[in-house]
């Protein structure tokens, strides 16, 4: 049975569905005339109408290509191509169709629109798997709307609380960067029709014999040493935190410079310290693998003419090495402390996130190259800096994910790019060890 698989990436397909799924967007065209084209400025927030329409949209293209399509009570949506021993665990691949604000087009949905390319293109082959193969759709791998990422993944990894999942706060961009709705997601997800027990998400033992995800690389690596496809072997640990600065406000013109608690200027301060601490860690590694971003900033009352009585602000700091990145917290903490005393401020940090770092299968990066070797296509073994929901899947089942090369490195832009060619070869290799791993 199955010789010779030989899989027929229909390249025109993907690049029209993907185009098609940025047709589903809330972010109007891009007008920064800076940018490198083509742009295509992507802003799809889990649960708004057009992330439904995007799912929707995945789900017709799943059962025009014949295969079933399951969703569970967070909304991560299953679809199967069934093997030839329905009693073995599956093979898996996927990955997530929201987008932050003004992101671009291919972040996640590469994974996802690639990954039902390889199995349309494994089921049109004539190819018969002996292990059913799974591609997942990850409800909120951004943390855009419920302040932390990879929720479905972390629920299915059982990494997640139901109970603290569902009453996450919903925090919609469009009203304020930081400030809850007043709806939890338990709200949001049931309103968007995803109901029941989270409870029932987490995957049983042994679902995923082995995990696969496509993604576009988000850095510059491969552009540069020009490697068609990386391999990814550890992805690094992130961690997330919300500060609260409250001093003091009053009238920006009355208020006298030595009786001010500017709850801003601690801000300010608090972000240089991430920074410097931040760069001492890789001065002292001799890497670049620390990485601390302050991304959002709510100022209250928000006004030109009045000092900032309290500030909220969004920590997002990673490593490869988790003792690394918590001697930067500490660092951070002392100095949080001296400005504490120096501005007479209080500053309360809450923890959302700090995971582990996901470390890859080595029969499955084996598989991966041996594929780029026999596909005669050039690859690097390689770190992931951004998260994926592969990092909770790793805590369920064999993982390793496959990079393809992004214009510039850049991601979270609507400059974001990547080139069919790469697309087509990541996708084929793709194919090819799912289909590999299936027959096992
Ligand atoms: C995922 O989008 C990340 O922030 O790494
Ligand atoms: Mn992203
Ligand atoms: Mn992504």
């Amino acid at each position: 049975m199955n010789p010779v698989i030989r899989p027929i990436i229909n390249t025109d397909r993907l690049l029209r569905e993907l185009h098609h799924l940025a047709t589903l967007t809330d972010c109007p065209p891009t007008t920064d005339a800076t940018l490198p084209a083509p742009t295509t400025a992507v802003t799809r927030i889990v649960f708004t109408p057009r992330d439904l329409e995007a799912r929707a949209y995945i789900k017709s293209l799943a059962e025009a290509a014949g295969f079933s399509v399951r969703t569970d009570a967070i909304g991560n949506t299953f679809l199967r191509f069934p093997g030839s021993d329905p009693t073995l665990s599956a093979v898996g691949t996927g990955s997530h169709t929201d987008a932050i604000p003004h992101a671009g087009m291919y972040d996640g949905t590469v994974g996802v629109l690639g990954g039902l390319e390889a199995l349309r293109s494994l089921k049109e082959s004539g190819f018969i798997p002996r292990r059913s193969i799974e591609l997942l759709v990850f409800t909120s791998e951004e943390p855009t709307r419920f302040g932390i990422g990879c929720i479905g993944s972390r629920l299915l990894g059982g990494v997640l609380d139901p109970a603290i999942a569902d009453a996450l706060p919903d925090r919609l961009p469009e009203s304020d960067p930081q400030a809850p709705t007043g709806l939890t997601l338990h709200d949001v997800r049931t309103a968007a029709g995803f109901t029941g027990s989270l409870s029932t998400v987490p995957l049983p033992p042994n679902y995923y014999h082995a995990w696969v995800e496509l993604h576009i690389e988000q850095g510059p690596l491969l552009e540069r040493e020009q490697i068609s496809l990386g391999i990814v072997t550890h992805i690094a640990a992130p961690a997330s935190y919300r500060y609260e600065i409250t001093g003091f406000g009053g009238h920006a013109g009355a208020l006298l410079m030595p009786d001010r608690r500017d709850a801003l200027c601690a801000a300010a301060e608090l972000i240089l310290s991430v920074e410097r601490h931040t760069l001492a860690a890789n001065a002292a590694s001799g890497s670049a693998d620390s990485v601390a971003t302050v991304g959002t900033l709510a100022i209250h009352p928000g006004a030109v003419n009045s000092v900032p009585s309290r500030v909220n602000l969004m920590l997002d700091i990673r490593d490869t090495d988790v003792t690394r990145r918590d001697a930067i917290l500490t660092a951070l903490r002392a100095d949080i402390r001296t400005i504490e005393t120096c501005r007479s401020i209080a500053i309360s940090e809450h923890q959302i996130n700090a995971d582990i770092p996901a470390v890859s299968d080595p029969h499955i990066i084996a598989t991966l190259e041996h594929f780029c070797a026999s596909e005669s296509i050039s690859c690097n073994k390689m770190v992931s800096r951004a998260y994926h929901d592969s990092s909770f899947m790793a805590r369920v089942a064999p993982i390793a994910m496959l990079f393809i090369p992004c214009r510039n490195g850049v991601s979270h832009r609507p400059d974001e790019y990547a080139t069919p060619k790469s697309i087509a070869l990541g996708t084929r290799v793709l194919a090819l060890t799912l289909a590999k791993l299936a027959n096992q």
